[in-house]
């Protein structure tokens, strides 16, 4: 059986404007290498998007398919999003296991 992949989506985009927040304007760029970096030997995929739709509230980050979203992320949190992903990729796995 084929086991589920999960992806941290990391939005990186980034508006010029000062009245226009983006959460590349707040560190999203950094915060996607440094994740990458750190979930490539949990084998979580970390991709770039170009926007979530909350940007207020940046940098967003959302745990992909249909998993958590997380407002707000500081560099900190980057070993507990990990984690969120690994919990959430083993509860898809046991689902498609144990349906
Ligand atoms: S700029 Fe990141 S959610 Fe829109």
């Amino acid at each position: 059986m084929q086991e589920k992949a999960v992806a941290l989506v990391v939005c990186v985009k980034k508006r010029y404007a000062d009245h226009q927040p983006s959460c590349g304007g707040r560190g999203s760029q950094r915060l996607y290498e440094q994740l990458k970096m750190l979930a490539q030997p949990a084998g979580i995929a970390v991709v770039p998007f170009p926007c979530l739709g909350a940007c207020e509230y940046g940098p967003n980050i959302r745990i992909s398919p249909g998993g958590p979203f997380f407002n707000r992320v500081t560099e900190t949190q980057l070993p507990d999003l990990i984690a969120e992903a690994i919990s959430f990729r083993d509860g898809l796995n046991d689902t498609v296991a144990n349906p």
